[in-house]
């Protein structure tokens, strides 16, 4: 029996060692001490052993035994934080990694520089109105008093849809539908997509976005539109810049002005942007409305008078943000866009 015991201890002991999974460890568990374990069968023979040898024998299987499942015990707890370090190894987490690769989307420098000006607009009081891309040739032409003969009209500067309807040139045409539904007096602006025969080129394209603004009251000058336009812009663009307002002729305003500011790019010095004239693009159109303009939509010029102005939002937003191609703003690539 002390033989058997032996073995039994010596293998044991082997395969507790070299067991590699908690698992293998169970097997081995059962193997030894199981109900039909080798150790429970050899315990269970010591009845038949003689009287002096059964304490001996008892006192080495107990001690056995005992070591056996302090091995097991021991070579369990290895084997668990084994695998403890095993799973934080696969686990592992690196917060230096960057978060930042789910991009979220942002409105469009676009609409930015609409919501910007329409802010602006609100803040001094006017009323933002919302108008259709097409429009009739009487809205966009007639009642503005521009001349049947007028080069705009043109079949090679418009598009137009039928006779009577075109896709609006400007947004002036708003100018008309808000007066007719509103009446004097009133403080509007209103913007979105205009549509002209253009070629593409740095500065055209055949759609852009124009920003148009109304005032009509009783009392209203070329001062007010001066003073009004002159806040705006030094809000918009910053204090230290420069404001040209040169004459300019539009059918629906009398007198007329183009309204350019410093380039932004080199404050005025002369470069390439800029042609070497130290202005921006032209900005604005402006002016006092005419008073025909007025009277076709039942307003009496000799109660009130009002000015207007319209400019590009693209072009605004170029001179803004220093952007020399207008294509840029609608080809949408993203390397572009995430800029804003
Ligand atoms: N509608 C003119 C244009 O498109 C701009 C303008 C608007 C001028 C209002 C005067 C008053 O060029």
């Amino acid at each position: 029996m002390k033989e058997r015991l032996e073995a039994l201890k010596a293998e044991a002991t082997r395969e507790i060692e070299g067991a590699g999974a908690l698992e293998k460890l169970e097997s081995i568990r059962v193997k030894y001490f199981g109900k039909k374990g080798e150790m429970t069968a050899i315990l269970r023979g010591m009845g038949k052993l003689s009287k002096e040898e059964r304490p001996l024998m008892g006192a080495m299987s107990n001690a056995i035994r005992e070591e056996l499942e302090k091995l097991l015990t021991e070579k369990q707890e290895a084997l668990k934080a084994k695998g403890m370090d095993e799973k934080m190894e696969g686990e592992y987490l690196d917060v230096t990694l960057s978060r930042d690769i789910i991009r979220t989307g942002h409105r469009h420098p676009l609409l930015q520089t609409k919501e910007e000006l329409e802010d602006l607009f609100v803040e001094m009081g006017f009323q933002v109105v919302d108008g259709p891309e097409i429009d009739t040739v009487a809205n966009n032409f007639d009642h503005l008093n521009s001349p049947a003969n007028h080069p705009t009209r043109d079949l090679t500067d418009t598009f137009y849809i039928s006779p009577e309807h075109l896709l609006r040139t400007h947004t002036s045409t708003m100018q008309i539908r808000a007066m007719k539904e509103y009446g004097a007096p009133l403080r509007i602006v209103s913007s979105g997509r205009v549509f002209r025969y253009d070629e593409v080129d740095d500065t055209h394209s055949p759609m852009f976005h124009q920003f148009e603004g109304l005032v009509v009251g009783k009392g209203i000058t070329l001062a007010n539109l001066i003073g009004s336009l002159n806040i705006f812009i030094k809000e918009f663009f910053g204090e230290d810049l420069e404001i040209r307002y040169r004459p300019h002729y539009f059918p629906f305003t009398e007198p007329s002005t183009e309204i350019d500011v410093t380039c932004p790019v080199c404050g005025g010095e002369g470069c390439a942007t800029c042609n070497f004239t130290g202005w921006s693009m032209e900005l604005l159109g402006a002016g006092v409305v005419h008073p025909n303009v007025l009277r076709n939509c039942g307003i009496d010029p000799e109660v009130y008078s009002g000015f207007a102005f319209g400019m590009g939002i693209d072009r605004i937003a170029m001179v803004k943000y220093g952007i020399k191609n207008i294509r840029l703003m609608f080809e949408n690539d993203a390397r572009f866009l995430r800029q804003f």
